[in-house]
């Protein structure tokens, strides 16, 4: 089984056609799927897919473990009744209903952000299968971090190479997000980590900046002012659009990305039309 690889974007993206994900892979193929997308710049768009949500998890982990499965992590304490009732690895992003209870978390991520980076070891891959979208909206955005870094000055570099920042769930959850998105559970608990503010992806070994709005409270060592500049300078140069892919799904398509290098967004412009995904988010390492 060959696939075929489409460029959607020069910076970020592709599209890969020609592969059935239900069936199993085999590894050959899975270190040419992960050698495609670290050299797409991220992101993989697999278009198409008919997947039960056993074989969405089998392709998951075909890249390294996942949050929830046995043996396993959680994902994060407070978002556990949003995980797929009978399989753990699975978080449902969801605006509708089951059984009188919300079917997953409604307007996960609509903000800058990169999965769980709260966790002193965040994620690899977040793999999400779009098995229910809107007519319109309900599209993602994505930045990529590698190309941000890069394109700083040399100065900027050099300033913010030692740098470390606190990532905290709770903090910016209570203090950034819009009020509908906040739920209590996400003010407790352990969501708080140290990271540096520039990584080096542990697969490509390239420089990306691993800061984002969404959870990054602050840099170590500023005056609160300091690093809020600092901060919001680095935010919106890497989300200039120029480094930017904004993903329109269409009914089954499964979106592979990196949260080491990329930054992802959920835009949130789709009203009450119903909007149902599935998604797995492998194990990654601490960042250094
Ligand atoms: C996520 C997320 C994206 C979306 O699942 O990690 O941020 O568009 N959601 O639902
Ligand atoms: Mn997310």
């Amino acid at each position: 089984m060959g696939f075929t690889v489409n460029p959607l974007s020069p910076v970020l993206a592709a599209e890969v056609t020609g592969l059935d994900l239900s069936q199993p892979l085999g590894e050959n193929l899975v270190a040419a799927i992960r050698q495609t997308w670290l050299e797409a710049g991220g992101l993989l768009v697999f278009p198409g897919q008919t997947l039960t949500t056993e074989q969405h998890i089998r392709f998951s982990e075909s890249f390294g473990p996942l949050f929830g499965a046995e043996g396993q992590p959680p994902l994060q304490e407070s978002v556990s009744k949003y995980l797929h009732p009978d399989h753990p690895e699975i978080y449902r992003v969801s605006n509708k209903m089951e059984n009188g209870q919300p079917k997953g978390r409604e307007g996960a991520g609509t903000y800058w952000h990169s999965d769980v980076s709260f966790r002193q070891t965040p994620p690899a891959a977040s793999i999400l299968h779009a098995i229910e979208i809107p007519e319109t909206g309900g599209d993602t955005m994505f930045c990529n971090m590698t190309a941000a870094y890069e394109a700083l000055s040399d100065t900027m570099k050099e300033i913010i190479a030692p740098l470390r920042a606190q990532h905290d769930f709770a903090q910016t959850a209570a203090t950034q997000f819009a009020k509908h998105n906040v739920i209590d559970d996400d003010l407790h608990g352990a969501n708080r980590a140290v990271h540096p503010v520039v990584r080096t992806h542990p697969d490509t070994g390239k420089k990306c900046l691993y800061v984002n709005p969404g959870m990054t409270t602050h840099l170590e060592g500023f005056h609160a002012n300091e690093s809020r500049a600092l901060l919001d300078l680095l935010f919106a140069h890497a989300t200039r659009p120029e480094f930017i892919y904004r993903h329109r799904y269409r009914q089954g398509d499964v979106v592979m990305w990196d949260n080491r290098s990329l930054m992802h967004y959920a835009i949130a412009d789709y009203a009450d039309q119903p909007r149902y995904m599935e998604r797995t988010t492998g194990i990654g390492d601490r960042p250094v």
